[in-house]
Order: structure tokens, then C-alpha cells, then sequence
């Protein structure tokens, strides 16, 4: 073993508190194990205790821990190329560009690679405007998370619970983008008061109105993610998105899918699948690489792209690495990950599903592919968010050797989003582990 490894291998737990005095972690929820080596959905601490992982990672190993034909293909590459400048072609560029039009709605055709997920949004606010003379003004929805740039921070404000805590404004509100927000089809718990049956779409006629009365100059772009995650995993009515591409071609508005978090986690590539309408952008970022650090945007046919003047210009923006372990990816989930995505994604939707009338505080699942989330109430009838029980599941999780992840507005929705290569076997794990915890939880609130 190399020598730098064998050193930070050796670290020991009782020296890790003298090791934290150096970092600044400015983001996640921290508390638990200190992870030392995963294998496929699997992950071991340093106690040597191991977890199955329903967070793959901020939702980013698509194939799990340690994949052996990423890890094989990314050896192979790197002994020719790893950091390549902008300015330079390379072959591993031209292939995942080309490969990624040809499994893109067959009208976008054109991609542009960045270094993750908030610099792709950015871009995308780029290209919008660049394709929109004039007009500079971003609408978001409720509850979005679009990255944490100083460009996507506004648009993620609520997300991060920014509001919460500074109310009048995060800490950055003197230097950030700030955006419009309009009411999210947030059905199970309508922004607007509304029941499902007879809102008429009352959220399309609150967006029609602010880009008619309630902007000052017209809208560049409408961003959104095609399944809200952070916000709780919110799966959008069809009609909503058809609402909103109409919208967008009345005004001429550029509509930007961030699909950082769908891409091929909802069991197809694209989202444009699942919802049958296409955007005009598409941003992509976190499983693109297969957990190494890529974002990319894919432009429909007709809008203007970047001209090489550095208009979009990052150092790492052409990690030939990156390239060739997403074009790898793409080639496993074509030969059957993503069909299992699909399969073990409607499996644990169903089985979760028939928890509900063992555990009456799981108030909604929601699941589109491996993206599944479960939203925790009180009590079924107010709907009151059980945040507490959120902890205390999550807590017991840990115990139980399963990590779940955390999201919505309250915290109360528990996210289930393992490695798309999860088994049957694993699958039943998972849901083993959730009653076990999810019993503990109750008895311990
Ligand atoms: C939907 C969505 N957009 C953008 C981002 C930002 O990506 P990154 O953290 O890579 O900047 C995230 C990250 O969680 C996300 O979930």
C-alpha cells in the first residue's frame, strides 16, 4: 500500500476530534459513523459496523460503493489522462457528448460539461438568457434546491431552511441572485389550501399571473426540478408540467428541468419520459460521473450555445475521468440497471405502501424509480409532520445498521433512494431494517 494511504489509514477514532478542529463543513447532516469502506449499497465504519445505504451518497453512486468496472475503466483511462483544459479536445469528451444526445429527447443534440450540479444550473441561467434578449428574471418553485453557488442560493433558500433561520434573509441575501418563487403542485399538502379534487391546477393560474403582473420585465427562465427532492421527494401531477411548458411557449420563456437528482433514478434517463413533456434545458450533475464530480447541460435544437469565449469557462470543466466513468455508467444502466431501477423501485413502493396500515404515521410514499419518499405524520387526519419520529427513525437506523436520508420542508420526509444496482436481497433488507427502526422509533418518542 502506498505510504500516504497506510498513514491516513492508520488514523485512529480517539484522534479524530484534533482533526476536526480543521475543518469548516458547511453543509449536511452530520452525527453519524465515520465511513472507511463500502462495497456495492453496503458501507463499514471505523468501528467495523456495517450500514446499508439509502443516501448513496447525496443520491450520487448510482452503482453503489467501490464499483469494479467504473473503478477498472477509470485505472485504465487515468494511466493516459485525467485533468484536461477546455481548450483541448479529447476523445472521452466527444463520446459522452455524443452519447448523451443520443439517449437525450431526440430534439437536444448539444452539451456543455461543467464541474457539478449548482455551476450546471448556473450555466443553464446562462444559456437561458443568452437565448432570451432582455430578459433577466428566474422564476423557481416553493421549496426548491437548485445548489448553494451564490448564482442557485436564492433558489434554494427555503430548501435549506435558510428562511427558518434568518428570517428577512439568509446571511447572503446582500449578494445573491434573487429569484421569483411561485407555489409548488405540492398535492398531499397544497401551498395553496387546496384539495387535489377541484383546485383546478389553481398553482398554473398563480404562475400565469406572476409572469403577467407580478415581475418587473420579462422572465428569462422557469426552473425547475421535475420531481421536487430536497423539498420531499414530490412527484408532480402530468397536467402541471403541461401547464407549465404552454406557459413558457406563450411567453416565449426558456423552461430549465434541473434532472441532477432524476436523471435515470426515476427509472428512465430523462424526465421528459416518465412526464411526457419536454423542457428547453436540461442540467444534469451528481450520478452523471458515477461519484466522480461532473455536471453537464443538453440544449434543444434552435437555441444559441456558448460561444468559446469564455463564456463558460471552469478548470475542471473537462475531467476526461469523470467522462469516461459516466459513459460506463450509461453502458451498465443500458444492459439492465435500469430496468432494475425500475423493478426494485416499484417493489419497495408497493411493500412500503402496504406499510401504511401497519404504521399509520407514514402518511404518503411517493415513488418514481429508486427516488421514494415517505412523509410522516402525527396522524394520517391532520397530516401534522412528525419531524420528531423523522429523528428518531433515522436515529434507530443508525443503530440498525441502515442509513436513511432526510428531507422536506419539516425534515418529516425519510428518504429511501439507494444504488440503482440494489438486489432483492437488499431490497428486503432495507425494508426489515425500516420496521425494526421504525418500531424503535415509536417506542422511544
Ligand atoms: C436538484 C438539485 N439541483 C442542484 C443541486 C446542486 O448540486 P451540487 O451540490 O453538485 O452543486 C442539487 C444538490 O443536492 C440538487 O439536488
Amino acid at each position: 500500500m502506498d505510504q500516504v494511504l497506510e498513514k491516513i489509514y492508520a488514523i485512529k477514532k480517539y484522534e479524530l476530534d484534533d482533526y476536526a478542529k480543521h475543518l469548516m463543513i458547511g453543509g449536511g447532516t452530520r452525527g453519524g459513523p465515520v465511513l472507511k469502506r463500502g462495497k456495492g449499497c453496503w458501507v463499514e465504519d471505523i468501528d467495523g459496523k456495517k450500514y446499508i445505504d439509502c443516501t448513496s451518497q447525496s443520491w450520487a453512486l448510482y452503482l453503489g460503493y467501490a464499483n469494479d468496472e467504473i473503478n477498472n475503466i477509470v485505472h485504465e483511462h487515468s494511466q493516459n489522462l485525467t485533468h484536461v483544459h477546455q481548450g483541448f479536445d479529447t476523445l472521452p469528451r466527444f463520446a459522452f457528448a455524443k452519447k448523451l444526445a443520443q439517449i437525450a429527447p431526440a430534439s437536444f443534440n448539444r452539451v456543455s460539461f461543467t464541474v457539478g450540479g449548482g455551476p450546471a444550473v448556473e450555466s443553464a441561467m446562462k444559456l437561458a438568457v443568452k437565448n432570451r434578449e432582455g430578459a433577466g428574471e428566474f422564476i423557481c418553485l416553493y421549496d426548491s434546491y437548485h445548489g448553494a453557488t451564490l448564482g442557485t442560493m436564492g433558489a434554494s433558500w427555503i430548501s435549506t431552511m435558510g428562511s427558518g433561520k434568518f428570517i428577512g434573509g439568509s446571511r447572503f441575501n446582500r449578494i445573491i441572485r434573487q429569484f421569483i418563487r411561485v407555489p409548488n403542485p405540492y398535492c398531499y399538502r397544497c401551498p395553496l389550501g387546496l384539495e387535489p379534487e377541484g383546485c383546478e391546477m389553481m398553482c398554473l393560474k398563480v404562475l400565469r399571473l406572476t409572469i403577467e403582473k407580478g415581475i418587473n420585465g420579462p422572465t428569462a427562465a422557469i426552473i425547475l426540478e421535475p420531481l421536487q427532492a430536497s423539498g420531499g421527494q414530490i412527484i408532480f401531477p402530468k397536467e402541471y408540467l403541461q401547464g407549465v411548458r404552454k406557459l413558457c411557449d406563450e411567453f416565449g420563456i426558456i423552461l430549465v428541468y434541473d434532472e441532477i437528482q432524476t436523471y435515470a433514478r426515476i427509472g428512465t434517463f430523462f424526465a421528459n419520459e416518465y412526464y411526457g413533456v419536454e423542457p428547453d434545458i436540461i442540467a444534469l450533475g451528481k450520478g452523471l460521473g458515477a461519484g466522480f464530480p461532473i455536471g453537464a447541460n443538453i440544449i434543444r435544437d434552435g437555441l444559441k450555445g456558448y460561444e468559446p469565449d469564455s463564456e463558460e469557462l471552469h478548470t475542471f470543466a473537462n475531467n476526461s475521468v469523470s467522462q469516461v466513468a459516466g459513459l460506463k455508467l450509461i453502458d451498465i444502466l443500458e444492459n439492465g440497471v435500469l430496468e432494475n431501477c425500475r423493478n426494485m423501485g416499484n417493489y419497495l413502493g408497493k411493500e412500503l405502501k402496504d406499510m401504511q396500515k401497519t404504521f399509520p404515521q407514514i402518511g404518503d410514499v411517493r415513488q418514481a424509480g429508486l427516488h421514494i419518499g415517505l412523509e410522516l405524520v402525527i396522524d394520517p387526519a391532520t397530516k401534522a409532520p412528525a419531524t420528531g419520529l423523522l429523528a428518531a427513525v433515522r436515529k434507530a437506523g443508525f443503530e440498525n445498521g441502515i442509513i436513511f436520508g432526510v428531507g422536506g420542508m419539516a425534515k418529516n420526509v425519510l428518504k429511501i433512494k439507494p444504488p440503482l444496482i440494489i438486489t432483492k436481497q437488499d431490497a428486503d433488507s432495507v425494508l426489515e431494517s425500516f420496521r425494526k427502526s421504525f418500531m424503535t422509533a415509536l417506542k422511544n418518542i
